[in-house]
């Protein structure tokens, strides 16, 4: 009697209770025992100690995920893999997440707490076929390994601006130096390989699924399936005259009318911007002391006439145009740039019209919460991403547009990328948080244009801002229609 009662005194300090002895304690990892039997040791970690698990959880750009434990990684090898592993997953109960390159900055899109992260980096293939001229590859390596990989080819891939950013970003729609000339990244979709939430591996293109490959070309990642092999149109890379061209806050007024007039006015598809204005922590002294303001300026060709005239005749400090590869297009060196990395970052996103005085306005609000908020971030970014007509025309060229179905151009998206201190208190941090969020919301947006997902914040519920949004519920419910991928991951709600 007394020795019962002994051992159930012991028994009751086992965290997670007697119980616990007896079955994995909760669905998470009830599903890493299942899939640790099923697909093996050397695709399945569940130390939290082990390197592999680190590496994958260090590697975000929003290092607060990185606070998060998931049960176990999973790293398949194939379609079949993902397949078993989202069986596994759905018959536990668990919640699970999709992670290719780890750099979208919204909590639980690609990053999960006690559940089963599904890490793409080994479905890493890449070919080209130079006769259709088609780029296939799965979606474990960064835009980086894929634009250096096309290079042998001269031929390059529609993808972001920077190389490592993953494959997740084509599915939010994709925007690159060369979308003026054709179309986002989603738009070049050809063909992908798609395993839906029942487990079953499908084919999405114009012939087969036409509804999921519609969806999947700007309509977001983890809601309708993943994808495990995309084969894309690739466009030819020579030379590109391109660099960055940076000022003194002196000029930063002349520099926004001048990335303005661009905007508006360039028609040359080939000349192609990113303007980056950074709020450094130290003191703005009313002048503006504390901003930079850096341009990206790429021209597909070597003569880029008359295109970047506005910012070259105004005086800058620091001047690298000259031709480049695409590879070094996309390596550009700079030092503030080293800045925009991992950190505990968030983004929100805006869309004006580039004929009017919204990108003054924009920067007049940003500017006046810089100075008010001094203290509270590491780094402020503000980006200018213009979206010309020649962009809508060829987005709308190719498979009938894409989830977006882009309004005539031009018109811009704005991204504002906020780094706060590291360490704050929660307090701290949400403050700082709602009142960026009530910056951005004072400045509005255009009606009638789509907010763009990669750059968007969880609680802007861009897909809402989409004429098809009533379509995208219709493929969700198609293809999802238990729910399972909604209710078990994170992403764009679709409620
Ligand atoms: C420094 C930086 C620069 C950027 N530059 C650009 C740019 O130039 N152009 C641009 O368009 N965007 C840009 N972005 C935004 C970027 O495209 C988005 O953050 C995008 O979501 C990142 O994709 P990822 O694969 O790196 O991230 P992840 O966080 O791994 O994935 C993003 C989302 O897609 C889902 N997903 C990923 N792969 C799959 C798959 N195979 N199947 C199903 N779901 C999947 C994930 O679950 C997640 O919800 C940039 C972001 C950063 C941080
Ligand atoms: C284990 O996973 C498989 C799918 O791979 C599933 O069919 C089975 O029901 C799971 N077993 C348990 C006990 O959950
Ligand atoms: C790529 O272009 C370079 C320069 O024009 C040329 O020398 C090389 O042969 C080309 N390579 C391929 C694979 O076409
Ligand atoms: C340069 O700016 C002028 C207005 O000052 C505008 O008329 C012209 O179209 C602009 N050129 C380009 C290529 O942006």
């Amino acid at each position: 009697m007394s020795q019962a009662f002994h051992l159930l005194s012991i028994l009751s300090l086992i965290p997670g209770g007697f119980g616990s002895l007896l079955a994995p304690p909760g669905p998470g990892p009830a599903a890493c025992a299942n899939l640790t039997s099923s697909l093996g040791l050397s695709k399945v970690v569940t130390s939290h100690l082990s390197l592999r698990y680190i590496e994958t959880t260090q590697d975000y750009w929003n290092a607060l995920q990185s606070n998060y434990q998931p049960s176990c990684i999973v790293y398949p090898q194939s379609a079949q893999d993902v397949s078993i592993a989202l069986q596994a997953i759905r018959a536990s109960g668990s919640r699970f997440a999709i992670k290719a390159g780890g750099h979208n900055p919204n909590n639980f899109f690609s990053s999960v707490d006690k559940g089963v992260l599904i890490d793409l980096s080994s479905l890493n293939s890449k070919s080209y076929d130079s006769s259709s001229t088609l780029a296939t590859y799965g979606p474990g390596s960064t835009f980086g390994e894929l634009y250096t990989y096309y290079a042998q080819y001269n031929r390059t891939l529609l993808g972001p601006t920077m190389g490592g950013v993953g494959t997740g970003s084509a599915l939010g729609g994709g925007a690159s130096y060369l979308s003026p000339q054709y179309g986002m990244a989603c738009d070049n979709f050809r063909e992908l390989q798609v395993v839906i939430p029942s487990g079953e591996i499908v084919t999405a293109s114009p012939t087969s699924n036409p509804d999921l490959f519609f969806a999947l070309r700007g309509g977001g990642g983890n809601a309708y399936g993943v994808v495990t092999q995309y084969t894309v149109q690739s466009c030819p890379a020579g030379q590109f005259y391109s660099g960055n061209v940076i000022y003194l806050f002196a000029q930063n007024d002349a520099v926004a009318l001048a990335i303005k007039n661009f905007m508006q006015y360039n028609e040359d598809p080939k000349a192609s911007i990113v303007a980056t204005y950074m709020k450094l922590p130290t003191p703005g002294l009313g002048l503006n002391l504390d901003e930079a303001i850096l341009t990206f300026l790429v021209y597909d060709g070597i003569d880029p006439g008359t295109a970047f005239d506005n910012f070259t005749s105004i005086p800058y400090v620091v001047n690298t145009l000259g031709l480049r590869s695409y590879p070094e297009v996309i390596d550009m060196p700079i030092p503030y740039l080293a800045q925009l990395t991992r950190g505990d970052n968030t983004f929100r996103v805006g869309v004006h019209l580039s004929s009017d005085d919204s990108y003054e306005t924009v920067l007049t609000a940003w500017r006046s919460w810089a100075e008010s908020n001094k203290g509270s971030y590491q780094l402020l970014a503000l980006n200018y991403e213009p979206v010309p007509q020649s962009l809508t025309d060829a987005s709308n060229a190719q498979n009938g547009g894409n989830a977006m179905q882009m309004p005539a151009g031009p018109w811009y998206w704005v991204s504002y990328i906020l780094m706060t201190l590291a360490l704050m208190t929660a307090g701290a941090y949400n403050s700082t948080q709602d009142s960026f969020r009530e910056m951005v919301e004072s400045v509005g947006n255009e009606e009638g244009l789509p907010l763009f997902i990669n750059d968007a914040n969880a609680d802007q519920d861009p897909l809402k801002t989409f004429s098809t949004y009533a379509r995208l519920q219709g493929i969700k419910q198609t293809y999802d229609p238990d729910g399972f991928f909604e209710s078990k991951t994170g992403g764009w709600s679709f409620d």
